[in-house]
């Protein structure tokens, strides 16, 4: 889940750049920063912390060069110290790496590297990578058989680059299920973790296999399979502009994000007829799985209610983390939709691997030439854009377009897709509203717990809350079905104890309203989310969200997420946190 990147530029002094590049990468991990750039000896800068608290203590770009290598961490070996910062390097100085993944038999490969007298300065499984190149480049192999040796000991994922001063000029890529691309700018190379990093620069894009290794020099990128093979690779042009991934005016990312939501529901709603051509395509489909973590399980969740509700066509949904164990049943009948925001988590892609020895596969995803896009049989793609802020927002909405777009075309239920296009009206009213959703957040901010309620489609919705909350405000937040609260959580609810309950109209109306009469029975203070004429609602609540009275239950868990998504942002930001930058959490987790 960390980020790297390297580059080789015609004209230009690579530090700054390199440094302006990982910035856009810090949604992947910000512990710590560094570069390193390549001279007589390895000129490295690097420290612990987010990038800008970095800063302030080492000049990060003041390195000499026009290539190098940089990496943002997301601590998995090693605390987050100076120290364990990347690159890394060998026993000389000669060699730097920097590494996303994990090197599973790091601790067997370290004590023979120490018995032979390698000298180690950090606590990372990163370090034996250098110190495995030097061993092979010792014994008179060039950089990139030192580096082939070194991935034929190493087990584990990784996404690698590689400089030393004994080829200056030249940076050595190689991924295996971590993500890296390259650019082929003019006369500019560059790899990273992902395109909005070097997108400024070029939007000529290659996108690397496992097992494939990239060579980058001043004639330009050199493409090679596992045997070595020079291989001829696509360049896939680019429509995301670099603005995409800018703050545009806004103090944040998330809360930009939040506002590009009816744009992100609107661009994904003419995915309708790709969807329409895999759904014509899918044969003999008796059951679907759903299969995601984190916010996309939510989706998927969604889903489940949707399916079943609309076609009555049995629906699970298995947390991807928990798919090796759970998902006997699949058979080639079975269609498993994978929703993915990155396309590269590696809980899903284990599942996504697995499915698909036995079952038809289709992901949802937002990121183009992403890993699930290549290993998925059919692909839906998200329109939201990049998304940079680590909690998911507007990708969860376009994800949930996607679901109600397959599940209107498999139903033939076309009324469903008028009714998805009104949805990019109703956010607009919330959004409209957003300073009455500050002023509630300011209220409740000290609150040390929360909880989240919802019946039937509300349900996911209430989830969804409670996790964009506990993930960037760091209150105790906690999702119900609203009939679940007498089963034992009830015996925690006090006199004051904030409650958002989500009441769409419709058939769980009623229902859903006696549960929140059960808490305000307890002295709870109730927040609700309501359809504006729901005059019951406004009386039982303290405060209340108000949403169009036209929206109908089926697609409410688009638009009423919206009002959750407010309240957990505005809260973070009077708290004093960063919203776009939770502590302990990355935006794409590539490690089980
Ligand atoms: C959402 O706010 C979280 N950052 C997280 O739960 C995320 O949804 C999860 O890690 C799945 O990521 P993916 O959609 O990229 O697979």
């Amino acid at each position: 889940m960390c980020g790297i990147v390297g580059c080789i530029l015609k004209d230009d002094e690579a530090a700054p750049v390199l440094l302006e590049c990982v910035k856009k990468l810090e949604y992947r991990g910000y512990d710590s920063v560094g570069i390193a750039t390549p001279s007589s000896k390895i000129n490295i800068r690097k420290d612990k912390g987010k990038i800008s608290e970095a800063e302030k203590n080492v000049k990060l770009s003041d390195l000499p060069g026009n290539m190098g290598i940089a990496h943002v961490r997301w601590a998995t070996h090693g605390i987050p110290t100076q120290k364990n910062a990347h690159p890394h390097t060998d026993c000389n100085g000669k060699i730097a790496v920097v590494h996303n993944g994990i090197i599973e038999n790091y601790k067997e490969l370290k004590n023979n590297l120490e018995s032979e007298g390698h000298i180690f300065k950090s606590d990372t499984d990163t370090e034996v990578i250098p110190h495995l190149i030097e061993k092979f480049m010792d014994q008179g192999f060039d950089l990139e058989i030192a580096v082939r040796k070194t991935l034929d000991m190493i087990n584990g994922s990784y996404a690698l680059a590689v400089i030393s001063t004994d080829e200056p000029g030249k940076i050595v890529g190689v991924r295996k299920e971590s993500p890296m691309i390259v650019g082929k700018g003019d006369g500019d190379y560059f790899l990273a973790s992902d395109v909005p990093a070097i997108l400024k620069h070029t939007n000529n894009i290659i996108y690397l296999e496992d097992g494939e290794m990239v060579i980058l020099d001043a004639d330009g990128v050199t493409v090679k399979n596992v045997l070595g093979e020079i291989i001829e690779k696509e360049i896939h042009i680019i429509e995301w502009t670099p603005d995409m991934a800018e703050k545009g005016g806004f103090d944040h990312f998330m809360i930009k994000e939040i506002h590009e939501q009816p744009d992100a529901v609107r661009d994904t709603l003419m995915e309708s007829s790709e969807i329409e051509k895999i759904v014509n395509n899918l044969g003999g489909i008796e059951r679907i799985c759903f299969v995601a973590c984190g916010t996309s399980y939510h989706a998927s969740l969604i889903g489940k209610y949707l399916f079943e509700s609309l076609m009555g066509l049995p629906t699970d949904v298995i947390l991807a983390s928990e798919f090796q164990y759970s998902s006997k049943a699949m058979d080639e009948k079975t269609l498993v939709i994978f929703i993915s925001q990155s396309g590269e988590t590696a809980d899903t892609l284990k599942a996504l691997r697995t499915a698909k020895k036995r079952s038809e596969t289709l992901v949802i995803v937002n990121v183009v030439g992403s890993t699930a896009t290549r290993e998925a049989k059919h692909v839906v793609f998200t329109r939201a854009g990049p998304e940079i802020g680590v909690a998911a927002t507007k990708t969860y909405v376009s994800q949930l377009t996607c679901v109600y777009l397959l599940a209107a075309h498999m139903s033939k239920r076309m009324d469903l897709v008028e009714e998805l296009h009104k949805i990019p009206k109703f956010m607009v009213e919330v959004l409209d509203n957003e300073d009455y959703i500050h002023r509630i957040a300011k209220k409740y901010k000290d609150a040390q717990d929360f909880f989240f309620i919802g019946r039937g489609f509300s349900y996911p919705t209430a989830l969804e809350g409670a996790l964009k909350l506990k993930e960037i405000t760091y209150i105790h937040g906690e999702g119900y079905a609203a009939g679940e609260l007498k089963h034992g959580p009830l015996a925690l609810i006090d006199d004051g104890v904030p409650v958002v309950a989500v009441v769409a109209p419709g058939n769980i109306h009623d229902k859903t309203l006696s549960n929140v009469e059960e808490v305000r029975a307890r002295g709870a203070h109730v927040i609700s989310v309501g359809s504006s004429d729901d005059e019951i609602l406004k009386s039982e609540s303290k405060d209340m969200m108000v949403m169009d009275s036209e929206i109908d239950e089926l697609i409410s868990p688009i638009p009423y997420i919206v009002p959750l998504q407010l309240l957990a942002y505005y809260i973070s930001v009077e708290k004093g946190i960063d919203p776009d930058k939770p502590k302990n959490l990355a935006k794409c987790v590539t490690v089980e």
